[in-house]
This record gives structure tokens, sequence and C-alpha cells, in this order.
């Protein structure tokens, strides 16, 4: 089965500057991503700041194209877009809609909600303006705010109803595809479950499909059905939620699980310490980008990059697992298995 967002080998570099006298240089944000997402589940990308998550979001919303690889959007094929597929593009452009972290930068502080809401509708449909209003209230009211909010400015909203205002403006063009760069990271933690559980709802209701970005593990259980862990630019793990909390494949996984705090005290697991900072994916590690920070690498993670190896229903660029040299049940795993006492 193919999915709504198939990504082969997609690629984003950028060309910068060295400084003064250090001509220029290729920055890989996306380095090379393959991946798929299935029509109505949610897809979470984590890794640390600097990983390239919101470059793949801008990929994925098609802000930007890919320098490299071929991204499939609900059938379309992103780039593509001269003469006469421009009409295409168009309509996958509206296909794909995005909500930033920011819900205070990223809604325009001189316009009304309404006019906010209804904004996309005047750009992209003929609808007239008692249709435009009409849809923009019933948005309000499906996102939990009220019709006397139709005339208010952002300013005299919280963050958290900033946020469902944002999320209300990314589904008046009626996308499928909603990609949420850090959605609830600004917002109190209190708020953050019930801006998740509004983003349930809709997805249920609309039948959308997400991709939800976060550095923040904890969130993501609650949301996500698959995990892609992202690091310089590369998924190092894409597997089910439900895996990547239980047990964990990739070194890089299991640290920044071993940095998130668990429900459960009673399971113990070893803790793989996240030392030094990401390296620059200027002059990215060789072989295994992560293999400085690995406590398990060996000289083969130094001279071959790792292909995405299928273990146990998982894909899992490093060596070390598919080799078998690094004993997941011995280091992780078996303290999971234990039946909870009492
Ligand atoms: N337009 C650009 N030009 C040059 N470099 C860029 C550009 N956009 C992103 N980068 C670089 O690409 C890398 C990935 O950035 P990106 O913003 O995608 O990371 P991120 O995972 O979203 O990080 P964060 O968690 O901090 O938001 C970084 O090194 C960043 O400096
Ligand atoms: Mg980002």
């Amino acid at each position: 089965m193919t999915g709504i967002i198939e990504a082969d080998d997609v690629t984003r570099h950028y060309e910068v500057g060295r400084g003064w006298f250090g001509g220029s240089a290729t920055l890989r944000a996306v380095a090379g991503a393959s991946f798929s997402v299935e029509a109505g589940s949610t897809l979470a990308v984590v890794g640390e700041s600097g990983s390239g998550k919101s470059t793949l979001a801008r990929l994925v919303t098609m802000i930007e194209p890919p320098t490299g690889g071929r991204l499939v959007i609900d059938g379309h094929t992103v780039g593509e877009e001269t003469g006469a597929r421009s009409g295409q593009m168009e309509e996958l452009r509206r296909t794909v809609q995005i909500v930033f972290q920011n819900p205070y930068g990223s809604l325009n502080p001189r316009q009304k909600i309404g006019t906010i809401l209804e904004e996309p509708l005047v750009i992209n449909t003929k609808l007239s303006a008692a249709q435009r209003r009409e849809k923009a209230l019933s948005m309000l009211q499906r996102v939990g705010l009220r019709p006397e909010h139709y005339g208010r400015y952002p300013h005299m909203f919280s963050g958290g109803q900033r946020q469902r205002i944002a999320i209300a403006r990314a589904l008046m063009l009626d996308p499928k595809i909603l990609v949420l760069d850090e959605p609830v990271s600004a917002l109190d933690v209190s708020i953050q479950a019930q801006v998740l559980n509004l983003l349930a709802d809709l997805q249920e209701e609309f039948g959308l499909t997400y991709l939800f970005i976060s550095h923040d593990l904890s969130v993501v259980r609650f949301v996500a059905d698959d995990v892609l862990v992202l690091y310089l630019g590369r998924p190092v793990e894409i597997t089910t939620s439900e895996a990547i909390f239980q047990r964990p494949l990739h070194p890089y996984s299991r640290a920044l699980l071993s940095a998130t705090p668990v429900a459960d005290p009673r399971r113990k697991r070893q803790n793989i310490k996240l030392t030094g900072e990401i390296p620059s994916p200027i002059s990215p590690p060789s072989g295994c980008a992560f293999h400085p920070r690995c406590p398990y690498a060996r000289d083969v993670c130094i001279a071959e990059r790792p292909p995405l190896y299928d273990v146990d229903g998982a894909q899992v660029a490093c060596h070390g697992i598919a080799q078998g040299w690094i004993d997941l049940d011995a280091d992780w795993g078996a303290s999971h298995d234990e039946v909870p006492a009492g």
C-alpha cells in the first residue's frame, strides 16, 4: 500500500558561506530521507535541535522544493510544477497545511480572527462573503472557540486559544494533511493536553494525516502511530510508536528516550547519556553520523554509513543492531517484559 506521503531519498541542501575567506559549503539539512505515511495516520518526527525536522516540514508543505530525491504527496510528485501541471500543484498545495510552534508570531496582529480564517477562502475559492463567514464560524466552533471570537484580535487570546485559531485556519481549505511543527511546545503543560485532544478529535472527524514534529517524546507518545527518529538529516529509526517506547533499537533512539521521563517507575532501563553536541550538518562524521557519540561504535561504523535495515518490523540504520553486537534485550528490552507486581 502506498502512503499519502512517499519520500524516497529526499534531500534539502543549502549553500552557506563559511565566513570571510571560507568560500561556500554545502549544508545538508535533510541528507536523504525515505519514509511513507499512511492516509489518516500520524507520523511523529523526533530528533534534537538541528536534526532537520523543520526543513522536512517545509519540504512536505511545499514551502520549498527538495534538492534531490523524490517526494510524492497524494499521488503527485512535488517539484514537477511546470506548464499544464501548475493547476494540479495549486490543488496539491491546498492539500497540505502547516501549523507552527509559535502561536504569537503566526497570526497577523492587525487582522480580526474572522479575517484570518477567511483569507485562505478569499484567495483560493469562489465562496461568497456569507458562505465564508459561515464556514469560519463553524470552524471556530469546531476548534472549541465561540462565535463572538470572530470579531476579536489575536492579542485578546491566550496561547492555547491562538493555537486553536491557527489550527482552524489550517483547516479552512479542507486539507488532507496537516504538518504540525512543535504545535504544543510553546504552551503550558496543562494546555498541551487540551490542544493534543483537539488534534486527535479533528483527525478522526476529518480523516486527516498528521506529520507531527516534536523534540519532546512524551508528547509523541499520545499522538503518534509511527515514529521517525531523525539524526543529522537522516532517519535512523522508523517504527511504531508502541515499539519506540517499548523497545527502541537505535542507540540514538535509546539515548533520546533515556532523557524522557517514564510514567512507570518500575521500569528500569539502561540509560544512554548523549554526550557532546550534535555535529555540524556541513561536515557530518563519516560512516554512521552518530558514531562519535555512540557507546557501541566499532570500526565499521566509522567506515560505512548503515542503510535502513529491517529488524523486527522496524527500520533501523545501525550496524550493531543488524550484525547483532548490540544485545538489546540484555541492555534494554528484558526489563520491559516483566509483569508488574501486585
Ligand atoms: N534556509 C536555511 N539556510 C541554511 N541553513 C539552514 C536553513 N534552514 C535550516 N538550516 C540548517 O539546517 C539544519 C536543520 O535545521 P532545522 O531547522 O530543520 O532543524 P530542526 O530539527 O527543526 O531544529 P529545531 O529543533 O531547533 O527546530 C540546521 O543546521 C540549520 O541551521
Ligand atoms: Mg524546527
